[in-house]
């Protein structure tokens, strides 16, 4: 399956929440990414001291954006919040918010990136890809791994490797991960899979609170 869908670029980066410690984070994140562009494995692990710090201080992240979103485009109540994303598309940071028991479809994610748990409890399943992708709407999986995560707790997704997972909420308390990734990954057409009936098709899971285009942009949420 290919991504024909072509995003425009945006006219100015977007905040979403008015904060110095995601400001300062997002600095160095394009630093690091800049300067790593052809070795995605240094970029991760030069950011990854960053992205602890930033998961450990528990007062940036607005209230609003730590909340289910019953709306969901995702099913499940699950609220995929956006914080920050680049003109060009090429970085977005987000927070999923899973509710206790909800589970995200299987999915991929397309870009590299760390993904941290803020809140809650989670149980991620991994998986890998075993069949060629040559039949459209076909796809086999197999489980490569199950990790519990905690507060503190980040995962690296550099596909292929760790790009295509199912995230459960396990905690009595909705979860809340932070997302850092190398594309606009609510707007990006990427894939849903059904393991027990080995399918795929194509997903777009959206924002909460952003659109994809810029001329649906008024009807949503505030810039900053
Ligand atoms: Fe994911």
């Amino acid at each position: 399956m290919t991504n024909h869908t072509i995003l425009e670029p945006l006219p100015e980066d977007q905040w979403f929440i008015e904060s110095q410690e995601l400001r300062s984070f997002v600095a160095t994140v394009r630093e690091i990414s800049a300067s790593t562009v052809d070795d995605r494995t240094q970029t991760l692990a030069k950011l990854e001291p960053h992205f602890q710090e930033l998961l450990a201080q528990q007062e940036w992240l607005p209230e609003k954006f730590a909340q289910i979103n019953p709306e969901s485009q995702m099913g499940g109540g699950i609220g995929q919040w956006l914080l920050y994303r680049a003109k060009d598309r090429s970085l977005s940071v987000f927070s999923l918010v899973i509710p206790p028991g909800s589970t995200t479809p299987v999915h991929d994610h397309l870009a590299w990136g760390l993904i941290g748990l803020y809140k809650g409890d989670q149980e991620e399943t991994v998986y890998r890809r075993i069949d060629s992708s040559d039949v459209e709407g076909h796809a086999q999986l197999q489980v490569t791994e199950v990790r519990l995560l905690q507060p503190g707790d980040i995962y690296r997704l550099l596909p292929p490797d760790g790009d295509i997972h199912a995230v459960k909420t396990t905690s009595q308390s909705a979860s809340v991960s932070i997302h850092t990734l190398g594309n606009d990954t609510g707007c990006v057409l990427r894939h849903q899979f059904i393991p027990a009936s080995h399918s795929v098709k194509s997903f777009r899971s959206g924002y909460s609170n952003a659109p994809c285009k810029q001329e649906e942009e008024k009807a949503h949420g505030q810039l900053y």
